[in-house]
């Protein structure tokens, strides 16, 4: 599920490609007609739906139209990659676990939106991004897999966006390839691969 750029998604396709994740990517669903990322998916082939949320009188209504057709697809995963609407709590638990969502910050550090500009203005010293099994708070649920960088005196927004979204596409890749290769579940609000608990986060740092 996109509204922008779809670089997430196009990361994904690329991975299928190459076979670095032996995925189906079964459609794209976005909110927004004229995000970038539903060429992505039309030039390679991927069914697209778009579900505008002016047509429907509830929010309500307009999520449950999208769970409708996700159940038609029936997919083992959905992603959600740069989907800038919150969903509703029906849609979360239509699907249990099953959706993920990657987040441009070392959460829980700067849920929401603008966090590079945040990370920036608070001075912190390391920033990156988040995969995550979706819960119904805001940029909350169990964490899979971080992406750490150092937040250098010269960099700006578009630099940490830039080395942040480097990280995204592979700590997204690594994570399907972890849902696809191991069983990964959550107990107790923690994740659990193979049987044995995940007590932090799988951390991948850049390199320099
Ligand atoms: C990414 O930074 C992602 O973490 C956030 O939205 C952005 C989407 O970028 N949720 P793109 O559309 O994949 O280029």
């Amino acid at each position: 599920m996109i509204s922008g750029e779809g670089t997430n998604l196009q990361a994904l396709i690329n991975a299928q490609k190459e076979r670095k994740i032996s995925t189906q990517i079964m459609a794209v669903i976005t909110d927004n007609k004229d995000a970038y990322g539903i060429k992505r998916a039309k030039k390679n082939n991927i069914p697209t739906f778009f579900f505008d949320q002016r047509n429907f009188d509830t929010k309500d209504e307009f999520y449950l139209n999208i769970v409708r057709e996700i159940r038609k697809l029936n997919p083992d995963l959905i992603v959600l990659a740069g989907f800038m609407k919150i969903l509703n709590k029906e849609f979360i638990n239509a699907f249990p676990y099953k959706i993920l969502n990657i987040h441009p910050s070392i959460l829980p550090k700067f849920k929401g939106l603008n966090t590079h500009k945040r990370a920036l203005e608070s001075g912190v010293k390391y920033h990156g991004a988040t995969v995550h099994f979706v819960e119904e708070d805001l940029d909350s649920g169990p964490i899979i897999m971080q992406y750490k960088i150092a937040v250098n005196k010269n960099d700006d927004e578009e630099t940490l966006k830039n080395r942040v979204h480097k990280g995204e596409y592979l700590i997204l890749v690594e994570t399907i390839k972890l849902f696809i290769m191991k069983d990964l579940k959550i107990d107790n609000n923690s994740i659990i691969i193979d049987g044995v608990p995940l007590h932090n986060p799988i951390l991948y740092e850049e390199s320099i």
